[in-house]
């Protein structure tokens, strides 16, 4: 449908961007700068789609601007807790997301969190880097062993499972979660699981702690001072979900006054800003919100937009939409 006209609000892998510009009237971002308040209001009255991205904050004034004539929002991410979800429905906007083909890559970056944070990864890659490894020595910067600890799990959805399952067969991990949605009893026998009755329960009795829940109004600020308080002080606790879920402030003081042993973060609370005390923690395995980001996923990932865009043009539902 070359009229149907798509705004793409960043820059996307380029076999998906030929593919929109062959199928559409399609404007792709050539600067790959985020489009401020007033240019997705502007977009909001001139195209049919807008395909923005996890980063771009979709608020309920941008999607009720009057003689708005976009009716679809056909969100880069798995996560849509940028978009105002009550407010689409409201002005009748379909919302799509791109669920299932980030899975794998997103719980690839939760291992790494987990064993880069207990083997001391980027600390070791630091003094490597800086020359001050003087040799190996029997003493020299021991870590946690991963191999046939405790993974807890906030959350049971499709990446905590990708994780359960990488952690169990591939490192005889014991898998307890909490997530009160799940009831795949298949899923908990396939990985030996423990379900657990609160969070509380997850953070008491595991070596690691990953969250897999979205981030809602429930969800946010549930890692905070008190919660962290009754983890071991041995445990680690690893986010690949949303920054929010988390209290940055209380995590930093979790770390500072040894409370847990350490944490592997992808994302933040304000991204892309990261609490200055976290850059100097040596406790802290920190990455640039890389769950998603390699060349196949990303690359799925734009599919999955092209698809739900082609079939709202053609008056088909959307396989992803949420709203
Ligand atoms: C998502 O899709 O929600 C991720 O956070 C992007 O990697």
């Amino acid at each position: 449908m070359q009229n149907f006209k798509v705004l793409v609000t960043r820059k996307w892998p380029n076999t998906v961007e030929k593919k929109l510009q062959e199928n559409f009237d399609a404007t792709l971002s050539t600067d790959d700068v985020p489009l401020s308040e007033e240019e997705l209001t502007e977009a909001m009255k001139n195209f049919d789609a807008l395909l923005p991205t996890v980063t771009d904050s979709i608020t309920d004034k941008i999607i009720s601007t009057p003689n708005r004539k976009v009716k679809m929002i056909g969100n880069f991410g798995v996560g849509f807790n940028n978009i105002d979800i009550e407010s689409a429905k409201k002005n009748n906007v379909v919302v799509t997301n791109t669920p299932e083909v980030l899975t794998d890559c997103t719980a690839d970056i939760a291992m790494l969190l987990m064993l880069g944070t207990a083997r001391r990864g980027s600390e070791g890659e630091y003094h490597v880097r800086k020359r001050e490894w003087d040799g190996w020595r029997p003493t020299h910067m021991m870590g946690t062993k991963v191999t046939g600890k405790t993974l807890g799990l906030v959350g049971m959805g499709r990446i905590a499972q990708a994780m359960a399952r990488k952690s169990h067969f591939g490192f005889q991990m014991n898998i307890i979660f909490f997530d009160p949605y799940f009831k795949n009893d298949t899923v908990i026998e396939k990985f030996n699981a423990k379900r657990c009755s609160s969070i509380e329960e997850v953070l008491r009795n595991s070596d690691f702690v990953s969250l897999h829940c979205p981030s809602t109004k429930e969800t946010k600020g549930i890692i905070n001072y008190d919660t962290l308080k009754q983890m071991n002080k041995n445990a680690f606790l690893i986010n690949t979900a949303r920054g929010d879920i988390v209290v940055e402030e209380d995590l930093v003081t979790a770390l500072e006054k040894n409370l847990i042993k350490g944490a592997g973060l992808d994302v933040y609370q304000s991204e892309p800003k990261v609490h200055p005390k976290l850059l100097t923690l040596k406790n802290v395995f920190l990455l640039p919100h890389l769950g998603s980001a390699t060349e196949e996923t990303r690359e799925a990932m734009g599919m999955r937009v092209f698809d739900n865009v082609l079939s709202f043009s053609d008056n088909k539902d959307p396989v992803d939409r949420v709203v």
